[in-house]
């Protein structure tokens, strides 16, 4: 089955559907729109079924090896990299999550043809020889944020998009804005029209309309930001330096890719690039670097359980900060080789003051997870986070499983050790539900944790991975009651 650009071959479960029905979500004619009323609600009954629950019986230590997947945060600027060439784009590494579903969605909205060989994929070719539809559809961007790394690649390629306002979501406002300023910086004119973002280069085409090269420096440090802009000037009329630039290794990543299709970029790993555009790029091949937050998890769950974990596939430089912490905390972790690390527990875990930073500091993105192992670190852990504003949704629930913690602003102060108890807890966003998962793992009793689709965006098989190195952990499929955590009800 193909849509408009077309995913090729095989069946994602129930998603193949989904993969091609961006046709019938734009479609302006009657027909088109009874067929979208039905398709929404054919995918409404399908979402209520998929609102899947974790099971978790805590209290196992976690013995084995893992294999860390693909990074997410690297595999959805690599596809979005494809819209810059008309040749073919494969990929490898992929991880079989549900954001790089949607990134293969919007890819062929636009009229891309994205084909994989087996579904889930993790390899994609990806062909874009035209592009018909510069656009990111509301209902692809509400579903994922990073939708948002369109809007370069449009407009180094076709100096026209038109990508729907990310908005706020569960850890803060999280606005756009640098991205825009940049953009404008570049030529670009950017309006905002009924949510969307239309950014044009003024002009009659007759030169292609490129953007031109311009001195960029990023008032504050933004990943996606980063790369957008770096996609956006590789096609670019000129030389654009980047100034103040995110040094996240799926920056460095994309760097790597972009110069395999010919682009011209110096000071990747720094926080200056330097970009000369060039007239086009053309087609090649990519594997994406592993997951090094899916790794910090696993980390964690070796430490916080007392278990003895093999973590393989990973990338143990892009940890330093990490395992710095972790080792503070009291949790062993040896470098093997270049992909392998070993954690073990076991010895009493300590307290450890952790800061978020940019990288190479340590993760935003796996500050929840940190917080789960400093409810059962011996002392008092002082938690600050300085990327987003709002990213303590998880302490609650954390409380709620009996965690000794307090909210102030930006910081939170955790005591421990705290005995967790099973309870029924909501994932708010992606890695808070890891840091649920985590705690889960040392409660007593049974956990449930509900609205797990967040966690199906960005971790590929953790039930399964999870399973494999001895967690007790099931994931039960409900649309809203049926499961029902064994919490004792108090006697009074
Ligand atoms: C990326 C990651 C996300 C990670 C985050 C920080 C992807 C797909 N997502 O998100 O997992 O948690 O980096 O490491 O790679 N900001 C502005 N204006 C802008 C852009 C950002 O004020 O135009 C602010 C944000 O609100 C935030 C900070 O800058 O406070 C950093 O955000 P940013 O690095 O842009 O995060 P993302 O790229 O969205």
């Amino acid at each position: 089955m193909r849509g408009r650009g077309g995913i090729c071959v095989g069946l994602w479960g129930s998603e193949e559907t989904d993969f091609t029905q961006r046709g019938a979500e734009t479609q302006r004619t009657q027909s088109g729109e009874r067929k979208r009323k039905e398709q929404d609600k054919e995918r409404k009954k399908g979402k209520k079924k998929r609102m899947d629950k974790f099971l978790i019986r805590g209290g196992k230590a976690l013995r084995g090896t893992v294999a860390i997947s693909g990074a997410k945060n690297s595999a959805l600027p690599v596809m979005a990299a494809a819209l810059l060439t008309a040749e073919k784009v494969a990929v490898h590494n992929i991880p079989k999550v549900r954001d790089l579903v949607t990134m293969g969605k919007l890819l062929t909205f636009m009229d891309a043809k994205v084909s994989v060989t087996e579904m889930p994929a993790s390899d994609y070719v990806i062909e874009a020889p035209t592009l018909r539809h510069a656009e990111a559809p509301y209902e692809l961007v509400k579903t994922m944020r990073a939708s948002i790394l369109t809007l370069g690649p449009l407009m180094a390629r076709l100096g026209v998009a038109r990508v729907s306002l990310p908005g706020g979501c569960a850890i803060g406002a999280r606005p756009v804005d640098l991205h825009l300023s940049a953009l404008e910086k570049m030529g670009a004119e950017i309006t905002m029209s009924h949510g969307y973002i239309e950014a044009k280069v003024p002009g009659n085409g007759a030169k292609g309309r490129r953007l031109k090269g311009a001195h960029v420096v990023f008032e504050k440090i933004t990943v996606t930001g980063t790369e957008n802009i770096l996609m956006a000037a590789t096609l670019a009329d000129g030389e654009t330096i980047l100034e103040n630039c995110a040094r996240e290794p799926e920056v460095t990543d994309l760097v790597a890719m972009l110069r395999k299709m010919g682009a011209q970029i110096e000071g990747d790993g720094t926080a200056t690039l330097r970009i000369r555009g060039v007239r086009e790029l053309h087609g090649t091949e990519h594997r994406v670097i592993p997951d090094r937050i899916e790794a910090g998890t696993f980390l964690v769950a070796g430490a916080i359980t007392g278990g003895d974990l093999t973590i393989t596939h990973c990338e143990p430089e892009h940890q330093s900060a990490v395992i710095a912490k972790l080792q503070e905390a009291g949790a062993c972790i040896e470098t093997i080789d270049k992909t392998t690390l070993r954690v073990r527990g076991g010895k009493k875990l300590v307290a450890a003051d952790m800061t978020t930073e940019e990288y190479p500091g340590f993760a935003t993105d796996m500050q929840a997870q940190y917080m789960a192992l400093a409810t059962q670190a011996e002392g008092t852990s002082m938690i600050t986070e300085t990327i987003f504003e709002n990213r303590f949704m998880h302490a609650s629930e954390m409380i709620r499983m009996g965690a000794n913690l307090s909210l102030d602003g930006r910081r939170a102060v955790v005591r421990g050790p705290a005995a967790l108890s099973g309870s029924i807890v909501q994932a708010s966003d992606l890695r808070a539900s890891a840091g649920l998962v985590l705690a889960g793992l040392v409660a007593s009793g049974e956990t449930v944790i509900d609205r797990v689709y967040h966690i199906d965006r960005g971790y590929e098989g953790i039930v399964e991975k999870l399973r494999a190195v001895g967690a007790d952990i099931e994931r039960v499929h409900g649309s809203g009651s049926g499961v029902h955590a064994s919490v004792p009800v108090p006697v009074t």
